[in-house]
């Protein structure tokens, strides 16, 4: 474990140009990272996560000049990249002829999916390391994504080089936006909001999966999937099951956690994979309250929908 001082983030920029993986906080989880030019590093994660290869990666550059050295610019993407850059959108652009991301870590296509995050250590690291890093959510592929550096040890231990120690800000994925075709798509909700980005665009988004030109290699049905059997939109506990709350709507009891009581979708998103954690770890049956499906409930939805397909 590094400490987030200069020492530590000196030490995981060393370590990140030598080739290995350091797990570090973003504002949206904690990322698994490596140096994105490299395909021997970029490896490194498929092998720790065991990860489909065909799954390609986000590469998080510093700024926009840096982006543009990886992907090619639409009139669009610029405004999206204005609008929301440091911040939780990934964009898929074609890729640009001076891109130094490896063909590992785009998986062969020739798109690549750019992010300049906002957290603070996450922007001191890819300046010290002066390398794109590639960086999926730091989980064994599959399972819940870690929001705190207890979780990245608890799957990681003696398996990567290092750990950043931090914490994130919305608890959920970066908004993943395609500017391959004309109409912009939306290949997953995450931290931006739908309807901002809409509002910037002044056009819908186009739903991944329209059109059979886009493509969105990582929309595994099954993903962030706990042990425990998940039942979405569950109006009272039946027995033996484990609640995971919003809003108050089961029994308070030990086996209960309330994402927010308040109703918050915010808050509800910062608690969702931490408490999903808990709840497997110690339960085979977890009943879900309904989430309203508006704001940030379509990422939360999202990730719930896909953690109960087994
Ligand atoms: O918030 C986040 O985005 C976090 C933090 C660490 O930045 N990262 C993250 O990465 O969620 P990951 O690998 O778990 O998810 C990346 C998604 C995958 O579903 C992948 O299929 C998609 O991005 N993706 C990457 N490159 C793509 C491309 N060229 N075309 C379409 N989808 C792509
Ligand atoms: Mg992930």
């Amino acid at each position: 474990m590094l400490d987030a001082d200069a020492a530590g983030i000196a030490a995981a920029a060393q370590i990140l140009r030598a080739g290995g993986l350091v797990a570090f906080p973003t504002e949206t989880v904690f990322g698994l990272g490596a140096d994105a030019t490299s395909n021997e590093a970029v490896a490194k994660i498929y092998a720790a996560k065991g990860r489909p290869s065909f799954n390609p990666l986000i590469a998080h550059v510093p700024n926009r000049a840096a982006a543009e050295k990886q992907g090619l610019f639409s009139a669009k993407a610029a405004k999206l990249a204005a609008a929301f850059w440091p911040g939780p959108l990934t964009l898929v652009l074609p890729l640009a002829p001076s891109a130094t991301v490896c063909d590992l870590a785009r998986a062969g296509l020739d798109s690549v999916a750019l992010r300049v995050p906002s957290h603070p250590l996450a922007r001191q690291l890819l300046a010290a390391a002066g390398i794109p890093l590639a960086a999926p959510s730091a989980n064994p592929s599959g399972r819940v994504s870690a929001v705190t550096a207890a979780h990245v040890r608890e799957d990681f231990d003696g398996r990567i080089d290092a750990i950043i120690d931090g914490a994130v800000e919305v608890g959920l994925e970066s908004t993943i936006v395609s500017c391959l075709a004309e109409q912009p798509a939306l290949l997953r909700p995450g931290g931006v909001l739908r309807a901002a980005i809409e509002a910037v665009l002044g056009e819908k988004l186009a739903e991944a999966g329209s059109g059979g030109a886009i493509r969105a290699p990582g929309m595994l049905a099954a993903h962030y999937a706990p042990r425990a059997r998940l039942r979405r939109d569950a109006m009272r506990l039946e027995p033996g099951e484990a609640g995971l709350d919003f809003g108050g709507r089961f029994p308070a009891g030990a086996h209960v956690l309330d994402l927010s009581p308040a109703g918050d979708l915010a808050e509800a998103a910062a608690h969702l994979f931490g408490y999903l954690r808990v709840l497997d770890a110690h339960h085979a049956a977890i009943a879900v309250a309904p989430i309203p499906e508006e704001g940030l409930g379509e990422a939360i939805n999202d990730r719930l929908r896909r953690a109960a397909v087994r």
